[in-house]
């Protein structure tokens, strides 16, 4: 039987699923059914965007997405619970389910992340599924990238093409907040950037005394605030999540010179079930599932 939280009498217990972006919708319906059955909130976000993770026609998120400049597919997830329990894989690849190797970095592990060959190694060893990529489609799309970006090739710099992680944020009703995070990442990257999807405080941070938070968009930037971390700092000061995301979007903005073509968003959750999203652009959306319903917000 899960723990009950140690404020179990103030905070809310209800179950509730938030996750980014409208491929959030099909995820959150399997975490759903995780947390209808009474289960608990890390098996509710592990299983939900694993659906993500699954979708072959997912360009931003597991084996569907976009290779590195080289043609790798390079994937990066972190996963934390209600304990402050985390775990983490960074630059993995041709394994099918990076948040569940996170999952048992955390659990069959002394550490919190394993990187590259060393997270692949640990993967197969523990059994986990293998699946060959990029896929076909992936492919042919990288070369005709790869004709068309000759110069980029020969001298990397910064090229920003749309990626859109999956992050999600569950509550249940024993009152525990646990987060994921999982992303292929910048597509056309540079071979070994890692981004801030599988840094615990930059892509996802989960304290079950104040709540939650997942990042999404440019993980440069994310990275250089501890985005995620800071959304739940702002929310222990008092702050809605809604106010946490727009000043952790603030601060991103107030440590550049130009955002153009920086988007970069936060959606969060606190242990009284209340949610929140900001981005420095519109065009965010994050998919949210409660007891009364679901929906797509803007
Ligand atoms: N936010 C995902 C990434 O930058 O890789």
């Amino acid at each position: 039987m899960p723990k009950e939280h140690p404020k179990a009498k103030l905070i809310k217990r209800s179950n509730i699923v938030i996750s980014t972006w409208s491929h959030g919708i099909k995820a959150n319906e399997e975490a759903w059914k995780v947390l209808s059955d009474g289960g608990k909130s890390i098996d509710a976000v592990e299983a939900g965007v694993k659906v993500t993770e699954a979708d072959i026609t997912n360009r931003s998120v597991g084996i569907g997405g976009r290779p590195d400049r080289e043609g790798h597919v390079t994937l990066d997830a972190c996963i934390m619970d209600e304990n402050s329990k985390c775990g983490s894989v960074a630059c993995i690849e041709g394994i099918k389910h990076p948040i569940s190797v996170a999952r048992a970095v955390m659990e069959r592990t002394p550490h919190v992340m394993l990187v590259g060959e060393g997270a692949r190694d640990f993967a197969i060893e523990q059994g986990f599924e293998k699946y060959k990529t990029p896929i076909k489609e992936v492919k042919k799309d990288w070369k005709e990238w790869k004709k068309e970006n000759k110069e980029l090739l020969k001298k990397p710099r910064i090229n920003h093409e749309n990626h859109d992680t999956i992050g999600m944020l569950a509550l249940d009703e024993f009152g525990n907040i646990s987060g994921s995070c999982t992303t292929s990442g910048w597509a056309y990257k540079m071979h070994g950037r890692v981004g801030d999807s599988p840094i615990i405080g930059a892509g996802l941070f989960v304290d079950n005394e104040v709540g939650g938070a997942c990042a999404t968009g440019m993980g440069e930037a994310i990275i250089r605030i501890a985005g995620s971390h800071t959304v739940v700092e702002l929310m222990r000061q008092g702050k809605s999540p809604q106010d946490a995301c727009r000043l952790a979007v603030e601060r991103i903005i107030s440590k550049h010179d130009d955002v153009t073509g920086l988007q970069c968003g936060f959606i969060a959750m606190d242990v009284f079930g209340r949610v929140g999203s900001y981005s420095v652009y519109s065009g965010f959306n994050y998919a949210l599932q409660k007891e009364d319903g679901k929906n797509l917000m803007v």
